[in-house]
């Protein structure tokens, strides 16, 4: 087993990081113009850990709380060089207007960059994604093949821009459910399955192939399975590639993840958690759906059982009736609209209700997670880390796991993983918050 590289062992950021997107809507432009602004002193990018969180090294008494990005070594903004894939053929300017999240006043000042942006050719199958239909679309004589004109792709991107790392981010739309089948289950069947142009073959796992195949890591932002699988997996264990997924905790699910932990610690019980949602932007569309829905259910529904494990407290979560609706509702736009409705009971069983209405900005909530996401994980790759990144199950809905394992959704438990590995990483010591050291000075005393 390969040690992870610490404290000044770590390979330094060095030289510019490719970030390579297949999806470019709402999120991404969304991201991108921030991040271009960013640059230019023109907006704070808010909700980044790696950008403006801080970490607390060593004993309270120390009073060390510094930037996470001086206690590792992130790669510089201005080292960023953004490309991507779409089935349209829209630039990230155009992109960004059409989306609709940003005010055109804040897309206006890196217009030309965002110009500059032009997607290449996608691999899609309309199978997977029955709402769209885009004319930006590669063919070929089958997967092998498509997978190789994105190797290409990639090559190509790094020698124009003089590229030293490469990270790659689905953001492109929710693909129906699919589960693991057969051919899923070696890296030798996989391959041969692509030369077959066999349809359990998606084009989100075309992409992560390609990614893996030139030891570059791969995020999924969505809930669909890609590199959740034993082929895919055992391929970026091979090659040394650090994977991480599932879909971007935004929104309704971040905040269930806040609450829930709360209900658990102090006992409160929960018998129904009714969750609904407008909203108007084309992921919407896509979720309309029943099959892409699916995907996204799954994914939201996990989230209550990991945290409030009714094998473990029956009387108090055993009953727990879990509904979640998404209705596309084109007039709201990018600006969703949620409500959840809380069952909870307490002492002596007395009901009580909590109402929840969130009108969030679904983009706005994703960018920052999805910059972290790439940032850490060439961080993981520069440390020696590869497969599941586990730490980072902080930034999703649905966290990837080690066979046998069950996902940690409560924030809580995410950010302290998160935040130990960022200290282990760095040679710091790990604080695990119970103090003893206090209490026995104090006897001593
Ligand atoms: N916005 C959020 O808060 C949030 C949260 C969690 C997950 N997500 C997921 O992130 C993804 C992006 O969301 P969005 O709001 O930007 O959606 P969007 O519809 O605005 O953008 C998705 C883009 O992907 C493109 N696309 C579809 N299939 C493709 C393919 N095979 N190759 C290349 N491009 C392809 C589409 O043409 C579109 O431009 C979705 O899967 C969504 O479910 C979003």
């Amino acid at each position: 087993m390969k040690e992870i590289l610490r404290g000044k062992d770590i390979r330094p950021a060095k030289g510019k990081l490719g970030v390579l997107i297949p999806g470019i809507g709402a999120v991404t432009t969304t991201l991108l113009a921030g991040v271009l602004s960013a640059r230019k002193g023109l907006a704070r990018p808010l909700g980044s850990v790696t950008q403006m969180g801080k970490i607390r090294l060593g004993k309270r008494t120390e009073n060390r709380m510094i930037p996470v990005k001086e206690l590792v070594p992130i790669a510089d903004l201005n080292d960023i060089v953004f490309g991507g894939w779409d089935i349209f053929t829209d630039s990230a300017y155009q992109a960004a207007m059409k989306a609709q999240v940003l005010d055109p006043r804040h897309i206006d000042p890196v217009k030309d960059e965002l110009s500059s942006i032009v997607p290449m050719t996608a691999v899609f199958d309309k199978n997977y994604v029955k709402k769209l239909d885009g004319e930006n679309v590669k063919k070929g004589k089958n997967k092998m093949d498509l997978a190789e004109q994105l190797m290409k792709d990639i090559e190509n991107f790094k020698k124009l821009h003089n590229i030293d790392r490469v990270v790659m981010c689905w953001a492109g739309s929710t693909e129906a459910y699919h589960q693991s089948t057969k051919i899923h289950s070696d890296i030798k069947q996989f391959e041969e399955a692509m030369k077959n142009n066999d349809p359990a073959v998606t084009p989100s796992q075309v992409y992560a192939y390609a990614a893996l195949k030139m030891k570059i890591p791969y995020i999924n932002g969505a809930p669909h399975l890609t590199t959740d699988c034993p082929a895919l997996l055992d391929l970026a264990n091979e090659n040394n590639v650090p994977v991480c997924g599932k879909d971007f905790k935004t929104g309704q699910t971040l905040m269930k993840t806040i609450l829930a932990p709360g209900f658990q610690a102090r006992l409160l019980g929960v018998s129904g958690w009714f969750s609904t949602n407008i909203l108007g932007n084309r992921d919407g569309e896509v979720l309309d759906d029943p099959e892409s829905f699916k995907s996204k259910e799954v994914s939201k529904l996990g989230v209550l059982d990991t945290i409030l494990k009714p094998d473990v407290y029956p009387e108090l979560y055993k009953n727990l009736y879990h509904k979640i609706r998404i209705n596309y509702y084109p007039p709201r736009g990018d600006n969703k609209e949620s409500w959840d409705n809380i069952d909870i009971f307490g002492w002596m069983d007395y009901p009580m209700q909590i109402k929840i209405n969130f009108l969030c900005r679904d983009s706005i909530l994703a960018a920052p997670v999805m910059l972290d996401l790439i940032l850490f994980t060439d961080l993981a790759q520069r440390a020696g880390m590869h497969g599941i990144q586990e730490w980072l199950s902080f930034y999703f809905k649905s966290p990837m796991v080690k066979e046998g394992l069950y996902p940690e959704n409560d924030l809580f438990v995410q950010r302290d993983k998160m935040e130990n590995t960022l200290r282990y990483m760095a040679k710091e010591e790990l604080i695990h918050h119970t103090g003893l050291d206090y209490y026995y000075d104090v006897e001593e005393k």
